[in-house]
């Protein structure tokens, strides 16, 4: 073994080659340290790593005089690279007692907290509010992402760590010295090139991976012991273990992202300050972004919640700093938490839940769409137990496998989506998922169309797509049938009353009412709410045939340039592409839509039925005041909803278009805007409220 030839080799020698050789040991270690911990590039072997770290416990054995605290053997617990052999030996600072409790600390400068924004337009006001307290200054920002930990600080006086703890009330804290050495990323002495200033206190979260927390949760089920609910509160249960030993054994780790107290050393930016405490051998955030205005850190936001699921921790938003330090003093802080920084949170929450099985649903144009059966777990305020998986490919690009541990997650109103598997939950039980070669339905053979991802059953008379095309028909925004929900429209299909939704209009009285749970008021009002869908707009009845790629305002754009139904179904691919905002897909689905002689036969049915197919007076497309003229609408209006604004601005000939630009003739602003305001300021694009909105549509 290496050691046993270095103690033959220094026994009998003077102390200046013993003492020599621990300095080169130690920085070499700390060097080694510091590229497997923090750097994430190990250069050398665990083996050979070993072998120094031996040599060099050996030595401060035969020599204590010349053990110091801040030896890498003072690393409390797991001596050597993860992975390698266990060997808990440097607990002699600690004398390997568990304390009784922990000593407190105070903080020199309080540890805040950070406000939390959940919208752009809270975003905005942050925004404001240092606009207002720096006028005319030019300042940027710095978006980092907000680990889910525990906040520490560190301090390092003369590079050295004396003392690190936890937040506490913010002024107090717990001393967690001991626990925190622990934390291989965390240097006991400060490296680099340049002499470690006086004081240094840093500031981070400490965290559990991911991947650490599954099979901490594991052991401690084999156990029998209570699994951790997420990784913060392992990562905090684990800081707050009164030995260290134990916590040695947790799979922590840290980031740093800014100081406290200092003395010798001063930062005028963020960025410069992450630089030098990565020069010092601290672990900085991987990834952050320098931001020249608010439309730059909305993207960077966005870019930070698509990759949020790439960090090996949990992250729970962003956090929003002004990266020019030196106006910080001037910004202050509010009782909580500093003026310069503020957090965004995500709204959406992320579960793990077993995965039960795959199912496939049949949708109102004949996709399957693959949906997780899934044991049901609690998210974001609400009981999931399943989630849409989109398509087969994705099942296949994400690895979902049945019986697989998996992340769901929900964001606002949008159905939960599987985001990811926890593959290290796998025990070889999972089934890999294989489209059914037949729609689970209607047991008609599914096809794949070329270029296309989606597998369909083309069968229109499938009880499944049926339904679900009823239920459009009758939808609210199409040709709102009152009284016609999907319980009925299930009832309707099953009893066979109801093949297309021309057979609404021959429904008979009796037949509704021998529906079960039907009485025959109930069945009167359907009759009615069907009867009263004739006079819909004709874009309501374009709408409700279900066109592909045709929503409501596309149709709402075919009635401006269509006199009815007639026309339309003449109009070739060519003619439809003159259209503004057509483009030659949809013009394609449209022609090829009226070329069946399915579609023509149901067309006709409709027109027999009385259903209005015609234009509607006013609806054709105008030129006005306002012609050649777009328009922007953000926030909520107080006297119009969105359509009633869209529809007053198209009356006057103007067009609506869903993002800013150069062409923009202005952006009218209600409460709550969104992003779409910083754009229009950016842009220097002319922006109206309500009331100068109202003033130019009634000019
Ligand atoms: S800066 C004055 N940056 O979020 C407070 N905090 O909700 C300065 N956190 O207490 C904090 N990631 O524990 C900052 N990149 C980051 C962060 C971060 C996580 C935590 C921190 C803080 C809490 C506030």
């Amino acid at each position: 073994m290496a050691f046993t030839h270095a103690l033959r080799y220094y026994a009998g020698m003077s102390d200046k080659p013993v003492q020599d050789r621990i300095r080169k040991l130690r920085a070499e270690i700390e060097r080694h340290n510091h590229l497997y911990y923090v750097a994430n590039q190990p250069q050398i072997s665990d083996r050979d790593y070993d072998r120094l770290y031996h040599e060099l416990e050996d030595l401060e054995k035969q020599y204590p005089q010349f053990l110091t605290p801040d030896s890498p053997t003072q690393h409390v617990g797991a001596t050597q690279h993860m992975g390698a052999t266990q060997h808990v030996g440097a607990t002699q600072r600690m004398g390997g007692v568990p304390l009784a409790e922990f000593e407190q600390v105070r903080h020199r400068l309080p540890m805040m907290s950070l406000d939390n924004t959940y919208s752009q337009s809270e975003l905005m006001n942050f925004h404001e509010r240092l606009l207002r307290l720096l006028p005319g200054q030019v300042f940027t920002y710095i978006v980092e992402p907000k680990i889910d930990g525990v906040a520490i600080t560190l301090r390092y006086e003369h590079g050295r760590l004396v003392t690190g703890s936890t937040r506490g009330d913010g002024t107090m804290g717990d001393n967690i010295t001991a626990n925190l050495q622990t934390i291989r990323s965390i240097p006991l002495k400060l490296c680099g090139e340049r002499p470690p200033p006086a004081v240094l206190e840093v500031r981070g979260e400490v965290y559990m991976t991911r991947d650490g927390f599954v099979t901490i949760n594991r052991v401690r089920e084999e156990a029998g012991e209570e699994p951790f609910a997420n990784p913060r509160n392992a990562a905090a249960g684990s800081l707050k273990l009164l030995d260290s030993r134990q916590v040695a054994r947790r799979p922590l780790d840290v980031i740093i992202y800014g100081i406290g107290e200092l003395e010798g050393i001063a930062f005028d930016t963020h960025a410069q300050m992450l630089a030098a405490l990565k020069t010092f051998g601290l672990k900085i955030p991987a990834k952050f972004w320098t931001c020249r205005s608010m439309d730059a850190v909305r993207v960077a936001l966005e870019e930070l919640k698509t990759m949020q699921h790439t960090f090996p921790f949990e992250i729970d938003g962003g956090v929003i700093k002004v990266n020019e330090r030196t106006f910080y003093e001037k910004l202050g802080a509010t009782a909580k938490s500093p003026r310069w920084a503020v957090a965004f949170k995500y709204e959406s929450e992320r579960a793990e839940t077993r995965l039960k099985a795959i199912t496939v649903q049949v949708g109102r144009t004949g996709v399957l769409t693959p949906v997780a059966e899934l044991e049901p777990v609690a998210l974001a305020g609400s009981t999931i137990n399943r989630a849409t998986l989109h398509n087969a490919d994705e099942v296949k690009r994400k690895d979902i496998r049945v019986g697989d541990q998996v992340y769901v997650e929900k964001a606002g109103e949008v159905i939960p989506a599987i985001v990811g598997v926890n593959t290290s939950a796998r025990n070889g039980q999972e089934r890999l998922f294989r489209m059914p070669n037949k729609c689970p339905v209607c047991g008609e053979p599914i096809t794949q169309r070329e270029g296309e991802v989606a597998y369909r059953c083309e069968n229109l008379q499938c009880p499944a797509q049926l339904k679900r095309w009823l239920r459009h028909f009758a939808a609210r925004g199409a040709m709102d049938i009152d009284g016609l929900g999907d319980a009925l429209v299930d009832q309707l299909v099953d009893a066979n009353l109801v093949a297309d939704p021309t057979d609404l209009y021959r429904l008979r009285h009796e037949s509704v009412a021998a529906l079960e749970h039907m009485a025959a008021t109930s069945a009167q009002n359907l009759l009615d709410g069907i009867a009263a869908s004739k006079q819909r707009d004709f874009w309501r009845v374009l709408f409700a045939l279900g066109i592909r790629q045709v929503g409501a305002k596309m149709a709402q754009t075919l009635e401006q340039h269509y006199t009815g139904i007639e026309p339309l179904m003449q109009a070739t691919p060519d003619e439809l592409q003159q259209i503004r905002d057509m483009g030659p897909v949809v013009a394609k689905n449209i022609y090829n839509y009226f070329q069946t002689a399915q579609n023509r036969g149901l067309i006709q049915r409709l027109q027999k039925a009385g259903v209005n197919l015609k234009r509607t007076a006013g609806a054709a497309l105008k030129s006005g005041r306002l012609t050649g003229k777009f328009f922007v609408l953000t926030g909520a209006l107080e006297n119009f909803s969105r359509d009633q604004a869209e529809q007053a601005i198209r009356a006057l000939g103007g067009e609506v278009s869903a993002s800013v630009s150069k062409k923009t003739f202005g952006v009218v602003a209600g409460a709550e805007p969104g992003s779409k305001l910083d754009k229009a300021r950016t842009l220097g694009v002319r922006v109206m409220n309500e009331a100068e909105f109202e003033k130019l549509i009634r000019a």
